[in-house]
């Protein structure tokens, strides 16, 4: 299937959940349910000291389980950039925990965040972030070229098919429409096979046919690939991809969403904005 047969229809997704929840009978029991891919506990971050200091994030206890696609939305400002730094450990809390998995950032030296964040995290940005003398390809297995690792052939393989790049992987950044080049930032986190993908409004320079393939690729990777998703947005219609929206307000957790329509989004995000 191209990448583009799935672009038409981002709620196809509901149909074919992996995560339905369990029967009891298939319930397995408490100790052995693995921990969510991340989460934050009572999470405060304060920016800044004294009389300038803004309190992003205010006590936010939020948690991502494995294998999903997670939207935050929330007006300007209400910390959903604050949060994903602090749980991608690009960023310190003042107060609180943020856990990767079973690992709690703040017991993290910076030398073992870093190996952490090279790991088990992948990052997506506005963007792109992609080296302009490079290759696709080289762009692509750049992070895994500089932790001294080779790409997992089969892995490589079964991202580029999915990312729908294999026609593109010789191009230079500057040859790549915007849509290409954030997929091409796509697989680049996606190459090392990380736990968990933070994208901070991946699709923000994007028109909507280019936020769409990305998107498809997004939704794709967790249906088929396994992957999870926690992607800040503030357009409806992406947040319309995933399986979740979590939304923040004043630093606060003000709400939540199962399987979101870009309607009932909107709906939510004018209450806030009200
Ligand atoms: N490095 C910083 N120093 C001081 N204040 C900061 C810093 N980063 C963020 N802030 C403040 O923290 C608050 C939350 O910012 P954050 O970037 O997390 O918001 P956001 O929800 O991502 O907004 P947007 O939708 O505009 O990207 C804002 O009031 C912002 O001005
Ligand atoms: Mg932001």
């Amino acid at each position: 299937m191209s990448p583009m047969q799935t672009l038409t229809a981002p709620r196809a997704h509901n149909t074919g959940r992996r995560h339905a929840p369990p029967t009891p009978a298939q319930a397995a029991p408490a100790a052995a349910q693995a921990a969510p891919a991340a989460q934050a506990l009572d999470a405060v971050k304060v920016h800044g000291k004294g009389s300038t200091a803004v309190r992003a994030l205010d006590s936010v206890s939020v948690s991502f389980d494995a294998g999903r696609f997670t939207a935050i939305m929330g007006p300007s400002g209400s910390g959903k950039s604050t949060l994903m730094h602090c749980l991608a450990g690009l960023d310190r809390l003042s107060g609180g925990q943020v856990m990767i998995g079973g690992t709690d950032l703040s017991t993290l030296n910076d030398k073992a965040l870093t190996v952490l964040r090279r790991d088990r995290v992948g990052f997506i940005f506005q963007a792109f972030n992609l080296v302009p003398t490079l290759s696709a390809a080289e762009n692509i297995t750049l992070p895994l070229a500089l932790a001294g690792r080779k790409a997992e052939r089969a892995w490589y393989d079964t991202v580029i098919s999915a990312v729908g790049l294999a026609d593109r992987l010789s191009h230079r950044p500057s040859e790549l429409s915007g849509g290409q080049a954030q997929r091409v930032a796509c697989a680049r986190a996606l190459v090392s096979r990380p736990d968990i993908v933070f994208a901070d409004e991946p699709t923000g320079n994007l028109d909507s046919r280019a936020s769409a393939e990305v998107l498809g690729f997004m939704r794709r990777s967790v249906i088929e690939l396994s992957q999870t998703i926690v992607m800040v947005t503030h357009d409806p219609v992406a947040a319309s991809y995933a399986d979740r929206v979590v939304f923040l307000a004043d630093g606060r957790v003000a709400g939540e969403m199962s399987d979101p329509t870009a309607a009932t989004v909107l709906d939510h995000m004018k209450s806030l904005e009200a």
